[in-house]
Order: structure tokens, then sequence, then C-alpha cells
């Protein structure tokens, strides 16, 4: 149970809690859907695509339709799941109807879940998405991402999903105005997105976070902030590191 009574999930496996404990579904809001400028896309172009790395307990899919559903618009929200028992576990617990009507499917190569109400459309990638994202993209026919929920267990516990190669494979993945949001204010993680040629900046943070990062494609940086980065002497994190 978080501090505004939504719950969340400690992971045996990455030995780490899905969300602040400061409030799940308040950190998912702020970091989130209002990081990821998700409203006001919607409001603009009638249409948003929205990639979260890591579906969990499903809270960002869940706010995100709550959010959006007063706006006029279609909604593709598109997440990842590693461990197919958690998707499994919220068709048989959670008691939102989006979640508790997910639907195994496959196409071509790509195992996933999907459920629809109305203008929202959800699909779950199931497997390690660092192996899957670019085959299930053509697979699935996804659109190209307006916004990215970076989500992933910290950057200690679940390196690979923040690698420059993998910031490189989602830029690749998104529309100029895309922007990716995260709760990380680490260094390593700033110098990857810049080296995967992410414009980066900073956001205030939710609880006890001083800072947060954004990421965003064609935009000119701050260039003290961008100073700083290049400055500082931390390395970025890269795939072929994380093999040694
Ligand atoms: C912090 S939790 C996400 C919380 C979720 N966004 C929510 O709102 O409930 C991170 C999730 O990423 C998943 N994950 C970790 N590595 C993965 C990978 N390589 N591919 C797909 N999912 C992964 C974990 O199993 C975990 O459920």
């Amino acid at each position: 149970m978080t501090a505004d009574n939504s719950t969340t999930l400690y992971s045996e496996y990455f030995d780490e809690n899905c969300h602040s404990t400061s409030g799940a579904n308040a950190e998912t809001d702020f970091n989130y859907v209002e990081g990821c400028e998700v409203i006001p896309k919607l409001e603009q172009d009638r249409e948003a695509t929205i990639f979260e790395v890591g579906y969990g307990l499903g809270i960002g899919a869940l706010r995100t339709y709550e959010l959006t559903k007063k706006v006029e618009g279609k909604v593709h929200f598109i997440s990842c799941e590693l461990d197919e028992g958690l998707i499994q576990w919220t068709i048989e617990n959670d008691s939102h109807p989006l979640l508790k009507g997910l639907t195994a499917r496959s196409s071509h190569g790509t195992h996933y879940y999907e459920n629809s109400i109305e203008d929202f459309n959800l699909k779950i990638i199931v497997g390690d998405i660092r192996e899957t994202i670019i085959n299930a993209k053509k697979d699935l026919s996804l659109p190209n991402f307006n916004a990215i929920y970076q989500d992933a267990f910290s950057p200690k516990k679940n390196p690979a999903l923040w690698t420059t190669e993998w910031f490189m494979d989602l830029k690749s993945l998104s529309a100029t105005d895309c922007v990716l949001s995260t709760y990380s204010a680490a260094m390593p993680i700033r110098k990857s997105l810049l080296a995967a040629g992410w414009s980066v900046f900073k956001r205030e943070g939710y609880g006890e976070k001083r800072s947060t990062t954004i990421g965003r494609i064609e935009k000119e940086m701050n260039p003290e902030f961008l100073r700083n980065i290049e400055n500082s002497p931390e390395q970025t994190l890269n795939d072929k590191l994380l093999k040694k």
C-alpha cells in the first residue's frame, strides 16, 4: 500500500518496488501522463500512441485510461512485460474492465495481450522487449510513438532497459514530437539518452525526488545543461558493458 492508498508490487527477481511508496497512482499521473504531455497531444491531434516500458500492475495503462477518457480522440497504449504471470494476475485480480478483459493473441512471431474500451486500445507485448521491440512494431503495425513512459526498474537492477542502444531503438520507433519521460535523474542515464540522439531536459520530481528526466527529438537543449552532461565524468551505459 502506498501513501495515496494505491498498491504497488515488490519484485523478488529485481529486488525492488514497482512504484514510489509516496503514491503509485499519483506518481504515475505526474511522471508519465503529465510528463509526456499526453492530454495536450490528444486535444491537439485527437490521437496519441504511447509506449510504456514495463506493464507491472497495469497502473500506467489504467491511469492513462482514466485521465484521457474525457478527451475526444484515439489512444493506442502499448506496453511490454517480461513476466507473463503479472499480466495474468491483473486479469484475475484487478476489477477494472480494461485489465479484466485482456485476451492473449499472436501475430506473426509476436505474442501479446489486447483489450479495447471505446477509443482506448491496450496491447501488452510479452517477453524481453530488448529482443522483441523491432519485430513487434512491424508484426502489430504499431504507429510511431508520441510518448514513452520509461518505467523500468532502476538502472542498477534492470540495466538492459537503460542503455544507449535501447534509447536508440526507442528513438528509431518514435515520431518527431515524441516526449520520453522517466523518474530517473541519474547522470549516466542522461548521458546515454544524449548519446542516443535525444535532447535531454530536467523536470521537477515527484515525492522525495528532486528531479526527473525528459527526452525529446529535434528540440534544442539548454546550453548550460548540455555542458553539465557533456562535462560529467560519469559514463554512458551501453550493451557492451553489460556483457562484461
Ligand atoms: C517498475 S515496473 C513497471 C510498473 C508499471 N509501469 C505500472 O505502472 O504498474 C517494471 C516492469 O518492467 C518489467 N521488465 C523488466 N525487464 C523487462 C524486459 N527486458 N522486457 C519487458 N519487461 C521488462 C518488469 O517485469 C516489471 O513488471
